[in-house]
């Protein structure tokens, strides 16, 4: 390993970790219901708008402030300050990403640790055991922490072995494992009967649902979550990166990644609704509108395997184990964030540092998980609706007004000599400077008026 702090020893390998890090739940339940239920193939439009305006640049702000500290978010903001009053601002942005990536994944532990279980109730009915499979699929208090627990324990695992043995590895073999189980179930849903309803729903463009304002706040806050911008994980990925790597390629394989994975997953989800319907289960709540959020998840969709038979056990288990698996990529980026700044900042040695982050963030998610209806939907809402593109901003700000210019060609000419040539560079500059801070802020704007 070429260096003492880990890097990755691949494109193939950074790809694999950083898409993994973007693709996640947000992808396959997130962004199929909000475009179902928003104006269809109108909502695609937007979000691949600002996915490619707004989050590609933002992602390109994070990778190359990693990449030239080969540093944690709070010293790579430092290293990039001109003096101590914006080092000091840098230092409190960096903390400012660790405390809400931790609170991120307090309860996205929650929602994984339902993925899992679902995943052992289909293994429960296979063998027979119907009441632990019914148990499984409850919500009580012990199973929500016990699962809980198994997915901090898993991420903080993989995240004990390390940059190259534990991110760089499992992404790896995880994500292929994804992409397959996701087209496989396309293949198959497209076969059922229904499905062809759904797929008009998804794909017919409704632009009056999705020019709304409000709307469009969403799709920011969606965007921002799904390429995890501005929690530092990208940034810490970045930092991992070599220096020989062309970073404006890889941002956009990351980017082109994510948003497939987020669009293929729209042809499972919205026609199994309509297969679903076909099957006699309710999709549309009490207002009209189609159902979304955890009731589609963990209501609607199994009612649908419910009604499949045999299949539907195999589906159910495909299902389950690839919401799983994106979580799990997602999740251990977020724990290297805060694991990273303690073993350079404060002399920790890994397994301490992932044991005790692990821990505590546990601990945080069973308090969640008490005060489930006070507390869940207010820390989701507060990180990923506010805290994630206010810090997305501020890294664009800090790589577009204090950070010299002259710093930033320097640091991609590394991986790309003739970099001043191409269009990335004669666009980028400006608009990470000028255009990514004005949208973020008119968008805040706009939802704080309505
Ligand atoms: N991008 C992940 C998803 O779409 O589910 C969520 C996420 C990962 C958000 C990492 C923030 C983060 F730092």
């Amino acid at each position: 390993m070429a260096s003492p702090r880990g890097e990755f020893s691949s494109r193939f390998g950074f790809v694999m970790a950083a898409a993994g890090s973007a693709v996640g739940l947000g992808n396959i339940w997130g962004f199929p219901t909000q475009a179902a239920s928003n104006g269809g193939a109108a909502f695609l439009l937007v979000y691949l708008l600002l996915a490619f305006l707004l989050a590609y640049p933002a992602l390109m702000a994070e990778l190359i402030i990693g990449r030239h500290a080969h540093a944690n978010g709070v010293t790579a903001l430092r290293s990039i300050s001109r003096g101590p009053q914006t080092a000091n601002v840098g230092s409190l942005i960096g903390l400012a990403g660790i405390f809400t990536v931790s609170m991120i994944l307090s309860f996205y532990g929650i929602v994984a640790g339902w993925m899992i279980a679902h995943f052992c109730s289909s293994l429960a009915s296979i063998v027979g055991l119907d009441p632990l499979a019914t148990w499984l699929v409850d919500f009580s208090f012990i199973r929500n922490v016990g699962f809980m627990g198994l997915f901090m324990f898993l991420t903080a695992a993989i995240i004990a072995e390390g940059v190259h043995d534990g991110i760089e590895r499992w992404s790896s073999r995880l994500m292929p494992i994804l992409i397959v189980t996701l087209f496989l179930l396309v293949g198959y849903v497209m076969t059922l009967d229904g499905a062809m309803a759904g797929l008009k729903v998804y794909l017919l463009p409704d632009f009056g649902a999705a020019v709304k304002p409000q709307l469009i706040v969403s799709a920011l806050g969606a965007a921002f979550f799904s390429l995890s911008l501005g929690a530092g994980t990208m940034l810490i990925y970045g930092s991992y990166i070599p220096d020989e790597g062309k970073l404006p390629a890889l941002g956009g394989w990351v980017t082109g990644v994510d948003i497939m994975i987020a669009v293929t997953a729209g042809f499972v989800v919205i026609p199994a609704m309509y297969v679903a319907l076909n099957n006699g289960v309710e999709i549309f709540g009490a207002d009209g509108s189609l159902i979304s959020g955890d009731t589609l998840i963990f209501t609607v969709l199994p009612a649908l395997f419910d009604t499949m038979g045999t299949a539907g056990v195999v589906v159910s288990l495909l299902f389950f184990a690839l919401m799983t698996i994106a979580a799990l990529t997602s999740s251990i980026s977020m724990l290297e964030v805060p694991v990273s700044y303690t073993i350079e900042n404060h002399s920790y040695s890994r397994r301490r540092a992932v044991y005790l982050i692990g821990f505590s963030i546990a601990l945080v998610s069973t308090l969640i998980l008490f005060n489930f209806d006070a507390l869940f939907g207010l820390v989701i809402a507060a990180t990923t609706r506010y805290a994630q593109p206010l810090l997305g901003l501020m890294y664009c700000l800090f790589c577009g007004w204090v950070w010299h210019r002259n710093g930033i060609l320097e640091e991609l000419r590394k991986g790309q000599p003739d970099i001043e040539q191409g269009l990335f560079w004669a666009v980028w500059p400006w608009y990470i400077r000028y255009v990514v801070p004005a949208i973020i802020l008119l968008i805040f704007a706009n939802s704080l008026l309505n």
